[in-house]
C-alpha cells in the first residue's frame, strides 16, 4: 500500500462535508451567528487548502489539477493508472474551489436585508452587496448541483471497482506505479489553526460571543 493523500487533504474534505452541511442548515433555519462562524472556519480551511496546493504534497498541488480536455475524457475511458485525482476529477476539484470561494467571497458582503449582514458590506456599495447576496443564493444552487454530480461520479467508479472514498478515507492506494512526494500533513494544520484564530480575532468575535451566550 502507498499513501497517496497527505492527513491534511483528508482533513481537509471531511470538515468541508461538515462544514457545507453547517452552513446549508444554519441558513435554513435563521442561525446566522452560527452562520457566520461556520463561514470563518470554512474560508480559513479554504485558504489552508490552497496555499497547501503551493507548498503541499504531490497529489494536493494545484499544479497537477491542470491537464488538457483531451486527457480528461481519455481518464473517464481508463482510469487504472493514476496517482491523486485523475484528469477528469480534476476538472471537478477545480469547479468546487471556484464555486467554494465565490461562495465565502459573496457571503461575506451579504445581507439580509433586516438585521444581519457580512462584515465587508460596510465596505462596498449598496448595489454590490445586493448582488453579493443574490450570487450567494444562485451560487449555492450550483454548488448544490455539483455535489450531486460528485457523488454520482463517486458511485459510477464504486459500480466500476474502484472505492475512492476509501482511499480518501485511508488515504492509501495499491497498484500505484510512481509514489508521490508526500510533506507531513501537520504542517497544514498549523496554517488552518493559525488562520482561524487571525479570522476569528478580526470577525468572528461578536457571532462567537452570542452563540456562547
Ligand atoms: C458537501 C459535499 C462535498 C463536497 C463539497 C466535496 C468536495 C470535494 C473536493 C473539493 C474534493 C477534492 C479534494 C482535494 O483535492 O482537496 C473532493 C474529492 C473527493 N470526494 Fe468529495 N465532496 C463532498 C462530498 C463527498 C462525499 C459524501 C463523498 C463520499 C461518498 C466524497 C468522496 C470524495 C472522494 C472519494 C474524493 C477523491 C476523488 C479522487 O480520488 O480523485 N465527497 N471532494
Ligand atoms: C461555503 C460557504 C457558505 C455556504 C455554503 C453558505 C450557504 C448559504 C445559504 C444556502 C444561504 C441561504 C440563501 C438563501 O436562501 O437565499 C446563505 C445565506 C446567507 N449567508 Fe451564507 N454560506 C457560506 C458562507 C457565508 C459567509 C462566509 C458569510 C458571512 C460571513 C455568509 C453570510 C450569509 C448571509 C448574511 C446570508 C443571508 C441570510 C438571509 O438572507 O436570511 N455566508 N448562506
Amino acid at each position: 500500500m502507498i499513501k497517496v493523500w497527505d492527513g491534511f487533504i483528508r482533513g481537509f474534505h471531511w470538515l468541508l462535508v461538515i462544514g457545507i452541511a453547517v452552513l446549508y442548515v444554519s441558513a435554513e433555519e435563521g442561525w446566522l451567528d452560527l452562520h457566520f462562524v461556520t463561514g470563518y472556519l470554512v474560508l480559513a480551511l479554504m485558504l489552508t487548502r490552497l496555499i497547501w496546493g503551493v507548498i503541499g504534497s504531490d497529489t494536493a498541488k494545484l499544479s497537477s489539477l491542470i491537464h488538457s480536455p483531451k486527457a480528461a475524457l481519455l481518464a473517464i475511458r481508463n482510469s487504472d493508472q493514476n496517482v491523486g485525482h485523475n484528469p477528469a476529477g480534476s476538472y471537478m476539484v477545480l469547479l468546487f474551489f471556484v464555486l467554494i470561494v465565490v461562495q465565502l467571497l459573496s457571503g461575506l458582503m451579504s445581507t439580509d436585508d433586516i438585521l444581519v449582514e457580512g462584515p465587508l458590506v460596510a465596505y462596498v456599495p449598496s448595489a454590490w452587496s445586493e448582488i453579493a447576496s443574490e450570487l450567494h443564493h444562485e451560487n449555492f444552487e450550483i454548488l448544490l448541483f455539483a455535489i450531486a454530480l460528485h457523488l454520482l461520479a463517486i458511485i459510477t467508479y464504486r459500480l466500476k471497482g474502484k472505492n475512492l472514498a476509501k482511499t480518501l478515507l485511508t488515504g492509501k492506494e495499491h497498484n500505484i506505479v510512481q509514489k508521490p512526494r508526500m510533506v507531513p500533513g501537520k504542517w497544514a494544520y498549523l496554517i488552518f489553526i493559525i488562520l482561524s484564530v487571525l479570522i476569528m480575532s478580526i470577525w468572528g468575535v461578536q457571532p462567537l460571543n452570542a452563540l456562547i451566550n
